[in-house]
């Protein structure tokens, strides 16, 4: 049998390319932007395999221009940008990298939570700005206790449950929503459930933590901001549009909520010149919840890994659809 060919759509860590290399024939796009649809079908249509970002859009029209495609691999937990029913449909495997990013995601969770609660970043642009001529001031940058604080967490999967475990540490009272009840969960965290609304209406810090699907396109807009407190602060670490991004304007900009801490925002990346960007009581990165050194390196591994074991038709160690292969 030849030597398949596999397109990596971004550039990844040469430990993980090496791992394809092995097998494959491997091209990586060269560029710092995402292949165009036209450059990724092009690619995938020479392909048996491809390893996509979550900038990719897998779908259907692309799956039809890659006939020879026998591996799909994700370089993410979140699937959002790939029609895994099409790619079942079509018997391919398609890999995706639970369990290795969980705790990086939530440690960036407790950052922005714990950023936004105490206005470090605001409280460093003004410093910066030259803000800081007198000494300490008691009344100056108050902002709010996060322990003992009432956490809501919507969405209990992997991330959900670290962030759980990490709020612990902060003596923090835990409230969750999620489509499944999980007793063992309870248990072990501590963590009481609730419906959506009253998590919403209870918490003093709300994190998303939910895959973007059509029943989670923003969950949080007008209404479900109106039921928070006004001294609230949301996170989102799971997917830009899980949030109504006018409503969250609306809300901060009115002081409906406090504040709010953003690593995932609709679009991608946020144009300079949106509204939000324009509030102090914003604090906002560029999606790098799983972008610490060891635990990338680990999630291209097992993505690398996952393509390798869809080349030569063997069992992916992470695939999300197993029914694809039969
Ligand atoms: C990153 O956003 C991921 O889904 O892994």
């Amino acid at each position: 049998m030849s030597t398949p060919r596999a397109f990596v759509t971004r550039t990844l860590l040469p430990e993980a390319l090496d791992v394809i290399r092995e097998v494959a024939d491997v091209t990586v796009w060269p560029e710092e932007t995402p292949p165009s649809v036209e450059d990724l079908r092009r690619h995938a249509g020479d392909s048996e395999g491809i390893l996509t970002t979550i900038m990719d859009r897998v779908d259907g029209d692309l799956l039809d221009a890659a006939p020879r495609l026998r591996a799909i691999s994700q370089l993410a937990v979140g699937l959002d940008n790939v029609d895994v029913a099409e790619a079942t449909r079509r018997g391919i495997p398609v890999g995706y990298t639970p369990g290795v990013l969980a705790k990086s995601t939530a440690d960036l969770a407790m950052a922005l939570l714990l950023g936004a609660a105490r206005r470090t970043s605001e409280s460093e642009r003004w410093l910066r700005g030259g803000g800081w001529q007198i000494q300490f001031h008691p009344t100056h940058w108050l902002g709010q206790d996060v322990h003992e604080a009432c956490l809501g967490i919507v969405g209990l999967g992997q991330i959900g449950r670290e962030i759980a475990k990490r709020a612990g540490g902060f003596d923090m009272d835990i409230v969750y929503h999620s489509r499944t009840r999980y007793p063992d969960a309870e248990a072990v965290y501590g963590l009481r459930y609730a419906e959506f609304n009253d998590v919403l209406a209870q918490a003093d810090f709300v994190v998303l933590s939910v895959p973007l699907t059509p029943q989670t396109h923003h969950l949080i807009s007008g209404p479900q901001l109106a039921m928070m407190k006004p001294s609230a602060i949301l996170i989102n670490v799971s997917r830009g549009p899980v949030v109504d991004p006018a409503a969250l304007y609306e809300a901060l900009r009115d002081g409906q909520i406090a504040r709010a801490a953003l690593d995932v925002t609709s679009p991608e990346p946020i144009a300079l010149d949106d509204p939000l960007l324009t509030l102090d009581s914003l604090v906002i990165t560029p999606h790098i919840g799983s972008a610490a050194l060891p635990t990338r390196l680990n999630t291209m591994k097992l993505a690398a890994r996952n393509l390798v074991a869809g080349l030569k038709g063997e069992p992916m160690e992470a695939c999300a659809n197993v029914e694809a292969v039969g």
